[in-house]
């Protein structure tokens, strides 16, 4: 442990030095616009909020929790108890001062100004939300030192750069329990995305309570779903942050739950069951059946009211035509009413979507299955196929999101996403037709999660995400980011999200024991494999297996890895032998690692799965330990040796235990280094 933080304290001030020349705050997402005094604001036990204008109640509670954090972040005891506009302050530290209350939907003004000086704090905003937005901000700049807690004097010009920052949580696929949902909206706020996205009925599970229709989470939830009460909980909560909260119901595929409580409304034969594994299933509402959009109309009646944002989310993607085609009485209603194809089936079962939808004030956004001419130009298209999809849905007048690039619970590292753009440079979109793409959102699909384990999968790449929908295009440079991640994530946890503490207890799990060093110097540097490549290996995945296992604790990207593929990469570029003793202190600990780790996984079936990948390491820290000695002597490595080195890495790069080595691009960049 202790090895670890040293190394990973050298290796950051190694890289990035003491003076960066740019983004050297420690804030995410990067302000637009900061301009850097003299100095510091040092905070005392005086320190106290005034809220100087226009006040409300959640401002009034959002000021309240930000003083809370400060109090907790630097352990001082401030004298203000509860800010509000009634209670006026001597002498305030902070003042804030918004004019107006503002309105969750798109392009309302989340802009601030923060101004720091040596003696005096401001938030202004146009909008309490900006407030919200600048707080966080302050929040982040809290820098100790010897001389105390304090921020920096700093003038910062902040304002989103796209309206739709979100992220979706799939509550289906594994039920995610209110708790979970409130400690990612606290972590949603940490980096001022504003669109909680709820994905809430599936093949594997039917999550919202409805008292029409009890029998959807009476026969299609296994008791696991949010009650109508839960449901204002979680919306009262986001919008008391400024997020949005948009609920979908995803038709007419996806339905085995909805279709286990009312098979009367499929197309198929029926019975039907909450479907156990993962893929694309078959049970499709039956869009010929008046029965459907009268269940629909209902339904929504019921549905719409919980939910106060314009926005109505009605899935549509990945509909199967297995049903329609088997059902004669579908094909000739098709013939009968000249609907020509599936496709067309499927928009005339959105348009009658729509006019119920529309009756009860909402717009309607889709997966870009729901492109299709019928649609209204003021629908939203929610693009997860790719980008192209986005530029035809906005060219052809449509607002648009983008999801593709941004699908987190497929493994890919931070900066995959973090140059995922919804407007790439270069485009060649008119000015209206950007403003109509809205934004993205990160999708948390929840096939391999469970409540333990997805805050690892959310946080804290979701970081770069938001930044990347906040923070101008030209915040872009990439070790940057990291440096700025690594701290974000820590004030992500204290925010409540488990993604670093549930790591250590799933390993403590693994190991019946407090003693996880040996465990976590693999897990350190293994990554679940990407995409879908994990359901075509090892056993096959249910919704009740069980997902404890390396694979599962192992994250996207994991930091400790990467530390190593960089110092081998500016090793590669700068020659500079200092970083040579930084390199040997990884490899020493992977070549000694291996022994100890075959003497726990004696007794841990479970964990036995971790030895390839163990002795892979072990095997590519000696080859690189001969590397650096060669390099510190001077020594040339010959041809015969670099061979053998980069079938080792070749080996090394197999998948095992449904994961792969995070450290081999590393190993590259060492080997290249001695190759010239
Ligand atoms: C999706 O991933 N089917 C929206």
């Amino acid at each position: 442990m202790f090895k670890y933080l040293v190394l990973t304290s050298i290796f950051s001030s190694l890289i990035f030095g003491q003076n960066p020349e740019n983004n050297s705050f420690n804030l995410m997402p990067y302000p637009a616009k900061i301009t850097a005094g003299n100095g510091f604001y040092i905070i005392d036990t005086s320190f106290t909020i005034e809220i100087s204008n226009f006040s409300n109640n959640r401002l009034e509670k959002y000021s309240s929790r930000i003083l809370r954090r400060i109090s907790g972040k630097t352990g001082m005891f401030f004298k203000q108890d509860y800010v509000s506009a009634k209670n006026k302050v001597e002498n305030p530290a902070l003042k804030i001062a918004v004019k107006r209350e503002g309105f969750l939907k798109d392009y309302e003004d989340e802009s601030y100004r923060l101004i720091i000086t040596n003696n005096s704090i401001t938030i202004e905003s146009e909008t309490d939300l900006g407030a919200f937005r600048g707080l966080e901000t302050l929040f982040q700049l809290i820098v100790s030192d010897a001389s105390g807690n304090k921020f920096p004097v700093v003038d910062i010009e902040d304002e989103p750069r796209f309206t739709w920052r979100g992220l979706m949580i799939d509550v289906c696929r594994h039920f995610m329990p209110l708790e979970m949902i409130l400690r990612n909206i606290d972590a949603m706020a940490m980096v001022k995305l504003n669109v909680l996205h709820l994905h809430l009925s599936e093949d594997q599970g039917w999550r919202i309570e409805s008292k029409i229709f009890p029998k959807l989470q009476e026969l299609g939830s296994d008791g696991l779903y949010f009650t109508q009460e839960e449901i204002k909980y979680i919306v009262n909560y986001a919008g008391d942050r400024g997020i949005r909260v948009v609920p979908e119901i995803d038709i007419p595929g996806h339905s085995s739950a909805l279709l286990t409580a009312y098979p009367e409304l499929g197309s198929g034969p029926g019975p039907y069951k909450i479907d156990r594994t993962w893929g694309i299933k078959t049970p499709t509402l039956n869009p010929t059946n008046t029965k459907t959009y009268e269940f629909l109309d209902k339904l929504f009646g019921e549905l719409t009211p919980l939910f106060p944002d314009a926005y109505f989310h009605i899935g549509g993607d990945e509909v199967k035509d297995t049903e329609w085609k088997n059902n004669p009485e579908i094909n000739e209603y098709m013939k009968a009413n000249g609907i020509s194809d599936y496709h067309e089936l499927q928009a005339y079962f959105n348009g009658r979507v729509l006019n119920i939808l529309q009756k009860y004030g909402k717009t309607l956004v889709g997966w870009d299955e729901i492109l299709h001419d019928n649609m209204p130009k003021n629908s939203v298209i929610h693009s997860w196929r790719g980008i192209k999809a986005l530029m035809k849905a906005v060219r052809e007048g449509y607002k648009a999101i983008l999801s593709n690039g941004y699908y987190i619970d497929l493994n890919q590292s931070t900066v995959f996403h973090y140059k995922n753009d919804p407007l790439p440079e270069g485009n060649d979109l008119t000015k209206e037709e950007k403003k109509r793409v809205l934004g993205g959102e990160a999708t948390m699909w929840a096939e391999l999660v469970t409540n333990e384990n997805v805050d690892s999968r959310i946080w804290p790449r979701t970081a770069a995400i938001a930044e990347r929908l906040w923070s101008p295009q030209s915040i872009s440079d990439v070790r940057n980011m990291y440096e700025r991640l690594g701290k974000i994530s820590l004030l992500l946890e204290e925010s409540g999200v488990k993604h670093i503490k549930n790591y250590d207890m799933m390993l403590r799990r693994l190991m019946s024991s407090h003693e996880v060093s040996t465990l976590k110097v693999l897990v350190d540097v293994v990554q679940p494999l990407k995409e879908y490549a994990r359901h075509r290996t090892g056993p096959k995945l249910t919704s009740f297996s069980p997902y404890t296992r390396i694979v599962d604790i192992a994250t996207a990207d994991p930091e400790f890895a990467r530390g190593f593929n960089f110092l081998c990469e500016d090793y590669n570029n700068s020659k500079n032998k200092e970083l040579i003793p930084l390199i040997n202190n990884y490899l020493n600990l992977w070549r000694d690692n291996h022994a100890l780790f075959l003497q726990i996984s004696e007794n841990r079936p479970v964990i036995r799965d971790g030895r390839t990948h163990s002795l892979n390491l072990k095997r590519l820290a000696e080859n690189g330990l001969e590397l650096t000695i060669m390099i510190e002597k001077g020594e040339k490595v010959s041809s015969q040796k670099i061979k053998v080195i980069e079938q080792l890495i070749e080996l090394s790069k197999k998948e095992s235990a449904q994961c792969e080595l995070a450290v081999i691009t590393g190993f590259e960049f060492l080997l290249n280094s001695v190759k010239k």
